[in-house]
């Protein structure tokens, strides 16, 4: 019989939701030795918080997160709650010796991320960072494919991740579902939320990044604050466009903005090798594009692969082949993967200090986007 692991979750917005999916999914779909339990999740609106714990199923739930952290009954505290809270949250359930589950990015700067790092491990607790596009299965297809060796020497790294719902002067700035905009709360603009995404996978397909380039701009300087009704500076970046130096010698560029009219949430990256090169995007998550320069010339040529056959990556946990799965399952993949790293002992990436080379290099692109130099990272 499964040993149960007993969730707190903190946060019922977006990600809140995502995750709650994704515990009651995974034990379904997959054969674990752990079963995680909602038994509590957490948000300052009583009545909005208890509706959320009634459409979940979780067993109670709590106005204070410091009451949720405390509780002896908690084995695993999630973190679904804006950017400025992550640090003050894990650093307390560390000490509580809870196992964490944080959202991305990790913290507000390097500084916040090192000493969350420092208490997970201090700790010794189970921790992990919800940079969930790892496990869609086409890009875990992709990252077979270079671990393998089928690529060869990779040249080149690009990817860009595009939305356009900042655009208008009258959306304000802070407070319930816009505290994206809020520097205090967020730390940075499309860097720390989009372009952090963009590094994770960058890092884990290719290897760390060394040196940046970065041009960064605030096009509507400012913003009426929804919490305080002042037209206050805006603080975050609107757009980000960075180039940079792997360690393994490729180029890399990145591009990140909320101002590209007609994109939603377009992440893609390319990633060009000495034999092959592929491509994937968000909004067709489900296909790899694959060209192999080894395939005989007259039919060489860019394909797509359909990634859902039972030997695709998580696949053979779903439907037949064929059939897709979508952004929920990445979710679904990593409570999976995080249950069955805990029943074998093993820490499971991205862990606090994966995401904190992540962090180090969203600060590194800030630093170069304010001074105009390059940039070492770290
Ligand atoms: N992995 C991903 O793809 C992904 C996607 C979106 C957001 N995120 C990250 O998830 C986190 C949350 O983002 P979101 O989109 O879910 O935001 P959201 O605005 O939808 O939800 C935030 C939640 O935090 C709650 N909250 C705020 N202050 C609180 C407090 N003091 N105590 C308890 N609850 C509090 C709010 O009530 C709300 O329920 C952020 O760190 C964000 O960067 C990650």
């Amino acid at each position: 019989m499964a040993q149960q692991l007993n969730i707190g979750l903190i946060g019922y917005g977006f990600m809140g939701r995502t995750h709650s999916n994704a515990y009651r999914q995974a034990p379904q779909f997959f054969d674990l030795e752990y079963q995680p339990i909602l038994k509590a999740c957490c948000a300052r609106n009583q009545e909005k918080i208890k509706a959320f714990a009634a459409n979940w199923g979780y067993e109670s739930f709590e106005t204070d997160w410091k009451t949720l952290v405390a509780r002896d009954d908690i084995d695993a505290v999630d973190i679904c709650v804006p950017n400025n809270l992550h640090k003050e949250i894990a650093i307390a359930a560390a000490e509580a010796g809870k196992m964490i589950l944080c959202e991305k990015p990790i913290a507000m700067n390097t500084a916040e991320a090192e000493e969350m790092c420092a208490a997970v491990e201090k700790a010794g607790v189970k921790n992990t960072v919800w940079y969930n596009y790892r496990r869609v299965p086409a890009v875990t297809l992709a990252k077979q494919l270079i671990d393998e060796g089928k690529l060869g020497r990779i040249f080149h790294y690009r990817a860009n991740f595009l939305q356009d719902w900042t655009i208008s002067e009258d959306l304000p700035q802070g407070g319930e579902a816009l505290w994206r905009l809020d520097v205090e709360a967020a730390g940075s603009g499309v860097t720390g939320d989009l372009l952090a995404h963009c590094i994770d996978t960058a890092i884990w397909l290719n290897g760390s990044i060394k040196t940046v380039s970065a041009m960064t701009e605030t096009f509507i300087k400012e913003r009426q604050h929804q919490l305080t009704g002042k037209v206050e500076k805006v603080g975050i970046d609107d757009a980000c466009a960075f180039l940079a130096r792997c360690a393994n010698g490729s180029l890399a560029t990145f591009e990140s903005t909320r101002y590209a009219r007609g994109h939603k949430a377009l992440y893609t990256f390319e990633i060009n090798g000495e034999h092959a090169s592929i491509k994937w995007d968000l909004h067709d998550l489900h296909r790899l594009d694959w060209f192999d320069h080894g395939d005989e010339s007259r039919v060489r040529g860019w394909r797509s692969i359909h990634v859902t056959d039972g030997d695709h990556p998580y696949m053979d946990h779903w439907w037949v082949p064929g059939l897709q799965i979508g952004y929920e399952h990445s979710f679904v993949h990593q409570v999976a993967d995080f249950l069955e790293g805990l029943a074998k002992g093993e820490a499971v990436s991205p862990t606090f200090r994966d995401a904190l080379e992540t962090q180090k290099v969203c600060d590194a692109v800030l630093a170069s986007g304010k001074s105009g130099q390059w940039v070492e990272v770290g």
